[in-house]
């Protein structure tokens, strides 16, 4: 049996909170630490944890790791990203700079259809190696696990290509991989004007195939205003789910458009983004289990409102943040950012920022039971910062790199 012993770890934290599987308003406040503490991993899974005086003596079949004195948390849960696609769009971030809205780019047929053309033209091999390369950054920037959406393929082929890279990153890489079915990301320019048309054959053909192959664990539609309405998105959840594909959707980014009313009739996972969520969508979530989560990194690089973060808190619901890491509206998957600016630009104390990046970030992939705190039992995904004075440093020292090491499944990774 594999045994690890990690000592002198000057702030331990994110340590369980007694079985709870999502924290909701004032329980966010609480990140359960310990100063001085070591931690014990065997095979992949945290077994204890303590005061470093009460420390278990090491023997020649334990791996003794020093963290000098530096902080322990639990990898981030990225709960929505697009990580898998090909190229990069920077022509579009200049032309935003020059004026041009979100909305305006993707009407002009640029944006997600950009995207589009260049993953058609990009072979299986290639993609994965360009999504590898995002992979190992987020690892190294703290990320444990993840979820993967399709939505650049936009015809049955090139979905299928997509959720096929993401199964092998699922299987090549020690980082827990949840994969999600984004058919409807955006009407192909075939289809123009014919909508319906799409929605017919993401029902009829993409999401049989998706389903009967169990490539995807969830499905995701952009319902949003230029995009896809309620009832379309209603028609495809529907047929997701005779699949037993769960929703997580992507809501009220452009306007407050039915997205997340829609996602709770179809008991979503989880309704994402919110920068434009009204009063009554904040209190329909309260009778829910959907989970909204913030995408602050993208209002930050569209210069966009962020989502009500802090008052979805006061009002007593669960959040979660992710980075929605996608070549268009944030081509970032650093979690350690966005816990930052979940704290300067959503007014969320840094212990609820990081529990809204770690444990409710794995609620809202389904995966908290086994990921997201140091508890015992729980898979060790974790890593190791520089000695910081406080868990309030994280978010504060915002561009600096304190994460060190990280451990995925108990096993640095390097
Ligand atoms: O979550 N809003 C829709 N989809 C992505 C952006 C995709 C893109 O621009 O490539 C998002 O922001
Ligand atoms: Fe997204």
């Amino acid at each position: 049996m594999k045994r690890r012993l990690i000592i002198n770890i000057g702030l331990l934290a994110g340590i369980g909170h007694d079985g709870r599987i999502c924290l909701k308003g004032k329980e966010m406040g609480a990140l359960h630490t310990l100063l001085n503490a070591y931690l014990v991993v065997e095979d992949g899974h945290f077994t204890d944890y303590g005061k470093m005086e009460d420390c278990p003596l090491s023997d020649d079949n334990v791996e003794v790791i020093d963290a000098k004195g530096g902080a322990v948390l639990p990898s981030w849960c990225d709960s929505h990203t697009h990580v898998v696609y090909a190229g990069s769009r920077e022509q579009e971030f200049v032309d935003k700079i020059r004026g041009l809205s979100y909305a305006e780019i993707a009407r002009r047929g640029g944006g997600i259809l950009n995207s589009a053309d260049r993953l058609h033209e990009l072979g299986e091999d290639e993609l994965y190696l360009q999504a590898m390369k995002r992979v190992s950054e987020i690892i190294r920037k703290g990320t444990g696990c993840v979820e993967i959406k399709s939505g650049y393929g936009l015809n049955t082929e090139d979905e299928l290509k997509m959720l096929r890279v993401i199964r092998r990153i699922k299987a090549t890489t020690p980082l827990k991989v949840v994969s999600t079915f984004l058919g409807a990301h955006a009407v192909p320019r075939f289809y123009k004007d014919r909508q319906e048309e799409y929605v017919d054959m993401i029902v009829n053909d993409m999401i049989p195939v998706v389903g009967t192959e169990k490539l995807a664990d969830f499905i995701d539609v952009f319902c949003d205003t230029g995009f896809f309405t309620p009832e379309e998105t209603a028609r495809i959840l529907e047929a997701g789910a005779a699949y037993g594909m769960q929703p997580k959707i992507h809501a009220d980014e452009l306007a407050s458009s039915g997205g997340v009313e829609v996602g709770v009739e179809h008991n979503a996972l989880s309704v994402d983004h919110l920068e434009s969520m009204v009063e009554a969508e904040i209190q329909l979530l309260k009778d829910s289990h959907t989970i909204p989560t913030a995408l602050p990194g993208t209002s930050f690089f569209l210069n966009m409102p962020f989502a009500p973060g802090r008052r979805m808190i006061d009002e007593g619901l669960p959040l979660a943040v992710a980075s929605d890491y996608n070549p268009g509206s944030t081509p970032s998957g650093d979690m350690k950012f966005i816990v930052s600016l979940s704290c300067i630009k959503m007014r969320l104390l840094p212990a609820e920022a990081i529990n809204a990046a770690t444990l409710n970030g794995a609620c809202a992939m389904g995966l908290s039971r086994e990921y997201g705190t140091i508890t015992r039992g729980k898979v060790a995904n974790f890593f190791i910062t520089e000695p910081i004075p406080s868990i309030d440093y994280i978010p504060y020292a915002y561009t600096t790199p304190i994460i060190q090491r990280t451990f995925l499944q108990g096993e640095e990774y390097v």
